[in-house]
């Protein structure tokens, strides 16, 4: 990170919410020189500041640490048509994540010492916001030898994965939780059993049914998150389940956590906020969205969207902290890849720029899940998955000395997504048209203003891994 030229900013009157304090409280905010001075209750007296200091009122916004993104694509090396790392990471800002992690199903895939510091050198050119490079857990994610996890954790991954296929082979598994726990890194298994899946695209259920679209049942993921799970009790290491999708993921990961195995979890905004019905089109009728298209392929997603049941679940599960995290999975893709048949189309959701508004409206309007709670899974949930990559960035929260990496949030604001104003180049959402309530107004990295909502601003290249 640069510090130089930041000088200070005061963001003053807000509602505070830090999960790293315990605190939720209407506070000002001082950073300086890219850490975050102090943090002030109950007091309206701001001591002198310089003169310079660039002010924020936030009077009724909700000021929080930056979220930190376990799971998105930035599609570099190889995928520039999709996203790049400075479209993403414009996009990162815009959805208020100031670290995200890159998964390294790419072209080539990261999975190599060298692939993991050319991202960083990426990276420092270009990005907006902190990016950590995951590497791949076997070599050319191709599922039969592992790759060089030290050489990797070494180079700077912040994880391991092979997202999206499986770790199928079990004595690999094995072999890389035992890397794992050597390391004190997490590996993110992308839970769905080949075998389960064949040329499935959807869940199994009346959806896919009334469309005739091949479907899998949601054995496909506790197939490997149970044989995971056994691996890990034996090896021990570090598990990640990535985008928990499935009721008896939920119930796997209860019962590993009752027992004190090392597993974490994430879930996906879309996963907590769409079911299969939507791949009929009905998209949202409690939240007033209009109907969307039937078989729409930007629904064509890995895992698939499922049945209320599930997604109840995983709602339950993110507030009760059975789930740690949400991660976006933000998966850019160009218009060609989704256009066709729901079948053929490339999977994944291009998120990351409506999470928050999409979890503000689906879930904390309604009272499924509090605000703080919500911060959390989004911020010190996610931070204590990549432990130490976050602990060296100084992501603390709002502690004094952190890295002032901080959003303003505006709970009240509706905005209608129109994805031709994203600044990812992947415009497959299927939230088009819909009006979501909650807004990232500011976002700051090291201090740096990297976005704010009113002047469509972008700082580039101003955060620096
Ligand atoms: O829908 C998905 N898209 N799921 C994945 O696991 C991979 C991702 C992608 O890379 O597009």
């Amino acid at each position: 990170m640069t510090s130089s030229s930041q000088g200070s900013v005061l963001i003053s009157g807000g509602r505070v919410i830090d999960p790293w304090q315990n605190l939720d409280a209407i506070a000002d905010i001082l950073l300086r020189d890219g850490r975050v001075a102090w943090t002030r209750t109950g007091t309206n007296v701001i001591p002198d500041l310089p003169a310079d200091t660039h002010r924020i009122d936030a009077a009724g916004m909700v000021v929080t640490p930056g979220f930190i993104d376990l799971h998105c694509h930035l599609r570099e090396p190889g995928q520039e048509h999709k996203e790049t790392i400075e479209s993403g990471t414009r996009a990162a800002a815009r959805g208020g994540f100031t670290t995200v992690c890159a998964m390294p199903n790419t072209e080539p895939s990261i999975d190599t010492p060298e692939l993991v510091k050319s991202i960083f050198r990426g990276a420092a050119a270009t990005a907006s916001v902190r990016v950590l490079p995951i590497g791949t857990i076997t070599a050319g994610r191709a599922g039969r030898e592992l790759a060089d996890l030290g050489g990797l954790a070494a180079a700077g991954a912040a994880l391991f994965s092979d997202d999206g296929s499986a770790v199928a082979n079990d004595d690999l598994m094995r072999s890389a939780l035992v890397e794992s726990a050597r390391l004190g890194l997490s590996l993110s298994q992308h839970s769905e059993d080949p075998d389960v899946i064949g040329n499935a695209v959807a869940h199994e259920g009346e959806a896919a049914k009334e469309l005739g679209l091949p479907s899998a049942s949601a054995e496909a993921e506790t197939n490997i998150i149970e044989r995971d799970l056994k691996l890990l009790a034996e090896t021990g290491g570090r598990l990640h389940v990535a985008h928990a999708s499935t009721t008896g993921a939920v119930d796997l990961l209860r019962g590993a956590r009752g027992r004190g195995l090392p597993v974490t979890a994430e879930v996906t905004p879309h996963h907590l906020t769409l079911t299969d019905r939507a791949l009929l089109g009905e998209r949202g009728p409690e939240h007033g969205w209009p109907n969307g298209r039937v078989a729409d392929t930007s629904l064509r997603v890995n895992p698939p969207l499922r049945s209320e049941e599930h997604v109840n679940a995983l709602v339950d599960a993110l507030r009760e902290g059975v789930i740690d995290a949400i991660a976006t999975d933000h998966a850019p893709h160009s218009a060609q890849d989704k256009a066709g048949g729901f079948a053929g189309a490339a999977p994944g959701i291009s998120g990351i720029e409506t999470a928050f508004g999409l979890l503000m409206t689906a879930l904390v309007r309604t009272g499924r899940i509090a605000l703080p709670a919500l911060i959390e899974r989004l911020t010190l949930g996610p931070a204590k998955v990549i432990g130490t990559a976050a602990d060296t960035l100084g992501l603390r929260g709002l502690t004094p000395g952190a890295a002032a990496d901080v959003v303003v949030l505006d709970p009240d604001r509706s905005w209608t997504v129109r994805s031709e104003e994203f600044a990812s180049l992947g415009k497959n959402t299927p939230l088009e048209g819909c009006e979501l309530r909650g807004m990232v107004t500011h976002t700051f990295v090291g201090g740096v203003q990297v976005y704010a909502a009113e002047e469509q601003s972008v700082a580039h290249g101003a955060a620096r891994s």
